[in-house]
């Protein structure tokens, strides 16, 4: 059987963690797959950093577009993070150059996801990227396969771990907004660009991808309305308290009367609801099908594990042949969708 040969760009927490899986579980991936999953080559900045896994047996690549380009590459695996620069040129040279694509990497998708999709299945290529919303939990391929059958009525949920913890440390310790932000900060749980986080741009992102497969729309970040938590006070959070209620930064997608509602705001929701109950840096999504009625999926939205699995099951979904597209349909066939509430400048 020929095996399936991957080039992967960056060796981050996820990098890293997607070479740990593949040379611990090349047998099981093997049966999982039908053929042998193999890494051809990689690329980061630094060549010469310790990231605990042993790279002596791939090729190296200083220019993940040249990694992109490779003829023993397959399946070009983007984890360098990024809404351009290097993770999107190297994107479209891997589609010119025939290679099929997974990436965790939401900001990308987020902002030329459209584009990007549509020239890959142009040229008959795939994009997957199950890793980018809410980490380790299934959520795409639970839409796009599970659901297939179902008018989506409504998604939601929090999808920024780094959000839901510094919320609910707040709560448990009486801390300021402030406090708990510098001790997560510190603790390296933030994006190196803090406002991705707190002022819920990637949690947005995540909204628009998942919003683009429930609702049939093209991806359309620009119209989701975006509040962070930098706002809630330590008061807020002890007076939701005390009504029964706690603040999570809750996503909401619908499509209403007036057009589709992408809303990514701090809400109060029952504290004894299951996304109440949501502590520290877990994520929950809640999908409402008019057929299944409503499924709630809860796990880790990051880390090193979680996120490597996601970015396995779309490799094994490639090896084994599924070309689903990367919004579960054409990507040239999505309706614009007139947004329900004015984008946020
Ligand atoms: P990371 O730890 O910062 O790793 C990024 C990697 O990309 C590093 O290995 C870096 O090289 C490499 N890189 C950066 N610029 C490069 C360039 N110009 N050429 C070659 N390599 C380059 O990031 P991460 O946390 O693994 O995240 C990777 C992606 O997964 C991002 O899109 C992120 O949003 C997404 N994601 C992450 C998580 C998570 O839990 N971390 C969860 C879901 C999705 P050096 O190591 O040499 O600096
Ligand atoms: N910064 C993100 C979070 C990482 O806190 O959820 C995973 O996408």
């Amino acid at each position: 059987t020929q095996p399936l040969r991957l080039g992967i760009a960056g060796l981050g927490t996820v990098g890293a963690g997607v070479v740990k899986i593949i040379r611990q579980k090349a047998a099981l991936l093997e049966t999982r797959c039908g053929r042998p999953v193999v890494i051809s080559a990689v690329s980061a900045r630094n060549k010469g950093k310790d990231r605990g896994v042993n790279l002596t047996s791939y090729a190296w690549e200083d220019n993940p577009v040249a990694l992109a380009q490779r003829d023993d590459v397959d399946v070009f695996v983007e984890l360098m993070g990024g809404s351009d620069g290097p993770a999107k040129a190297a994107t479209e040279a891997a589609i010119a150059a025939g290679k099929d694509v997974v990436t965790a990497n939401k900001a990308l998708l987020a902002h030329h996801g459209q584009t990007l999709a549509e020239t890959a299945e142009a040229a008959g290529r795939v994009i997957r990227f199950e890793a980018a919303v809410a980490g380790g939990i299934p959520v795409i391929k639970t839409l796009i396969e599970g659901l297939a059958g179902n008018e989506i009525t409504r998604v939601m949920g929090v999808m920024n771990g780094s959000c839901n913890y510094i919320l609910t440390r707040m709560e448990d310790a009486g801390l300021t907004y402030q406090e708990v932000f510098d001790e997560a900060n510190a603790l390296g749980y933030l994006e190196a660009d803090p406002n991705l986080d707190v002022g819920g741009v990637d949690a947005g992102h995540k909204l628009a991808l998942l919003a683009t497969i429930a609702f049939g729309t093209k991806v359309d970040f620009n119209a989701v309305e975006l509040e962070g938590i930098g706002c809630i006070t330590i008061e807020d959070i002890r007076q939701a308290a005390d009504m029964g209620y706690k603040i999570k930064l809750l996503g909401v997608s619908q499509m209403t009367g007036r057009g589709l509602e992408q809303r990514m705001s701090p809400c109060l929701v029952p504290a004894t609801s299951p996304l109440g109950q949501l502590d520290g840096g877990t994520n929950m999504v809640v999908l409402e099908g008019d057929e299944v009625g409503q499924i709630v999926l809860r796990g880790a939205g990051a880390g090193m594990g979680p996120t490597a699995s996601a970015v396995l099951g779309d490799i094994c979904d490639i090896a084994r042949g599924l070309r689903i597209p990367t919004f579960g349909q054409p990507a040239a066939n999505l309706a614009v969708a007139p947004a329900a509430v004015a984008a946020t400048p």
